[in-house]
């Protein structure tokens, strides 16, 4: 059969990960996490001193650029690919609060944008893979043959990261979690290149109330769909 790109964009925190991830592993594609690849070059930031809450370094960051270097490698028993920053795995230090109150900001610079849009694409390039993220419809794969876009309030959102964060033991409070996910809201929808918009060929999916087994199906029957009409 035919191999399709997939692109999932949308807010943070909406689930698109957790779907992307059902979804490769139902079409046998690979699956890759951009927003991985942000999280991993703002904790390269961080231990170069380069951002913190007064000031970021921003020339700084893009001197040391050629110095980044984010590769996935397969877990089997997690059963995704986890994120290695200069061969360093990475993937636990990334989902921290201190690395997600900065990583918007990271994420709004050009040339960190270029070199991570220039190696998904090298990713994808023979196409079969899910890959999610904020630009994906819309910069890197403007051509995938199925686009969706996922959204949730911000409360449910937030009340989601809040539980993941408190299972895995980190001490956050609700309200930090919140004001967190409407700041990269904020940013990820404003920033001059490649902000968070919903690609005019995208479709929408609010997942505010819907449970994870009625979303999948819902987008199995839009893969499907999409396979049909390629026919
Ligand atoms: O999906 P996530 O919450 O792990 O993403 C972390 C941040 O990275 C998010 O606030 C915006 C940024 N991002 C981006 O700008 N472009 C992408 N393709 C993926 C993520």
């Amino acid at each position: 059969m035919q191999k399709i790109t997939i692109a999932i964009d949308g807010f943070s925190s909406t689930g698109k990960s957790t779907v992307a991830k059902q979804l490769a592993k139902q079409l046998g594609y690979i699956y890759v996490d951009t927003g991985a690849m942000y999280r991993a070059v703002t904790l390269f930031t961080m231990q170069h001193g380069f951002i913190d809450n007064a000031h970021f370094d921003v020339n700084g960051l893009v001197g040391k650029l050629g110095e980044v270097h984010i590769s996935f490698k397969f877990n089997a028993t997690l059963g995704f690919a986890e994120v290695y920053l200069n061969g360093e795995n990475v993937e636990k230090q990334i989902r921290t609060l201190e690395v997600s109150n900065y990583v918007s900001k990271v994420a709004a610079i050009p040339e960190v944008r270029y070199q991570l849009v220039k190696q998904q694409q090298q990713m994808g390039k023979d196409k079969g893979v899910v890959m999610d993220g904020r630009d994906i419809g819309t910069v890197v794969f403007p051509n995938a043959e199925l686009k969706i876009f996922m959204t949730a309030s911000a409360e449910k959102r937030a009340k989601r990261r809040y539980d993941e964060l408190t299972e895995r033991g980190d001490a956050v409070n609700y309200e930090d979690v919140l004001k967190n996910i409407q700041e990269r809201d904020y940013i990820d929808s404003h920033r001059a290149d490649s902000p968070l918009v919903q690609a005019d060929d995208a479709i929408a999916i609010d997942n505010s109330d819907l449970t994870p087994e009625v979303q999948f199906e819902k987008i199995l029957q839009l893969v499907e769909k999409t396979f049909e009409d390629l026919e």
